[in-house]
């Protein structure tokens, strides 16, 4: 049997979920651009996850853990090695605290519309604003994912993470830190678990809250075309990157299939056939007529995966 076959036959064994050879990226990222793995694996329980992990490491075999893609760009080259999925990870329960709050124990493979949708059922406000926002609860925790005046991260109240050295931690909400799309996460952790507690509050209240997320989101950003949402993080709480690009004139700009959404400044959209080398020529033309005319270095909030693709 050659290494890569063994390697293959133990990752099937400790995933027990779905394991595919050669899959093309573009099929588990939101702006459906990408091309192929050497692996991609959906590891089914959380110790399936960190054994995974830790094979991957002491074998030394790349990897990469991902939710459910919706924040990144795939290179159009793919990726040499193993695709993580968290997918698998989706236990999620409600336990009372106290007669007013509720905790939400939610494992990172959840989807974060999932979340937001179950809590507003079930009378537990908070997460209203966060309402079509894609991807898993890990990723969310992880970028602090955010809308309105709301952020993931001030209704946590601690996370389970894998240390980049395979120990499993308990991090307090004190301990995080949370900032503007920012965690006080150790380099290279992977998020497991996170619990959430939320306030019992009226249907009225959280429906109408509800209603207004859902008004403010249709009407200012792109829906049912491929993307990763936001581009770029906004360089300050006051600035939006999508009102600057837009005061550039560049929304509807297009290299090949991808273009500068008409409707929102910082989102790219994939018009059909578009290809991680187009969307990463936009971003280069976008950053520097920011940074020409308006002096400001946009970093980039998606993440970007693959081999010509590491910025
Ligand atoms: N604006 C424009 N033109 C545009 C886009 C925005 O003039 O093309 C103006 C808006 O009219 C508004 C202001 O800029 O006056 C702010 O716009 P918006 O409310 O859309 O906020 P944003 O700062 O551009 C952030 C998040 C979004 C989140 C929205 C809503 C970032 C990078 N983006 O955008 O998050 O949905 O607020 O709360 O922080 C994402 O992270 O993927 C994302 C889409």
């Amino acid at each position: 049997m050659t290494r890569a076959a063994a390697h293959l036959r133990e990752i099937r064994a400790l995933c027990q979920g779905r394991v595919l050879e050669q899959p093309l990226l573009c099929k588990y990222s939101s702006f459906r651009i990408g091309g192929p793995a050497d692996v991609i694996a959906e590891p089914r329980t959380r110790n399936g996850l960190i054994q995974l992990v830790q094979f991957l490491k002491a074998e030394a075999i790349p990897y990469v853990v991902i939710g459910r893609g919706t924040n990144v760009l795939f290179h159009d080259a793919g990726f040499r090695g193993v695709v993580v999925r968290t997918r698998g990870l989706g236990y999620w329960g409600l336990s009372p605290n106290g007669s007013q709050f509720g905790l939400f124990t939610v494992e990172a493979g959840v989807s974060l519309p999932f979340l937001v949708t179950q809590a507003c059922k079930r009378g537990f406000g908070g997460l209203e604003d966060l309402w079509g926002i894609p991807g898993s609860l890990g990723g969310a925790v992880k970028t602090n994912a955010g809308a309105g005046r709301t952020s993931v991260g001030e209704h946590l109240r601690d996370v389970t993470i894998l240390t980049s050295d395979g120990q499993v931690q308990h991090i307090e909400q004190e301990e995080l830190c949370f900032g503007y799309r920012f965690v006080n996460l150790p380099a290279g952790s992977l998020v497991l678990e996170a619990r959430m507690r939320l306030t019992r509050e009226s249907p009225e209240i959280i429906h109408t809250r509800l209603r207004a997320a859902k008004f403010r989101r249709r009407s200012s950003q792109p829906r049912g075309i491929p993307s990763a949402g936001c581009v770029f993080k906004n360089p300050a709480s006051d600035l939006s990157a999508g009102a600057m690009i837009d005061r550039l004139g560049l929304k509807g700009l297009r290299v090949g299939d991808a273009q500068v959404s008409e409707i929102h400044g910082n989102f790219i959209v994939n018009r059909g056939q578009a290809r991680a080398r187009d969307v990463l020529e936009l971003i280069e033309i976008i950053r520097s007529r920011v940074e020409e005319q308006e002096h400001v270095s946009l970093s980039l909030e998606i993440q970007v995966i693959g081999e010509e693709g590491a910025r």
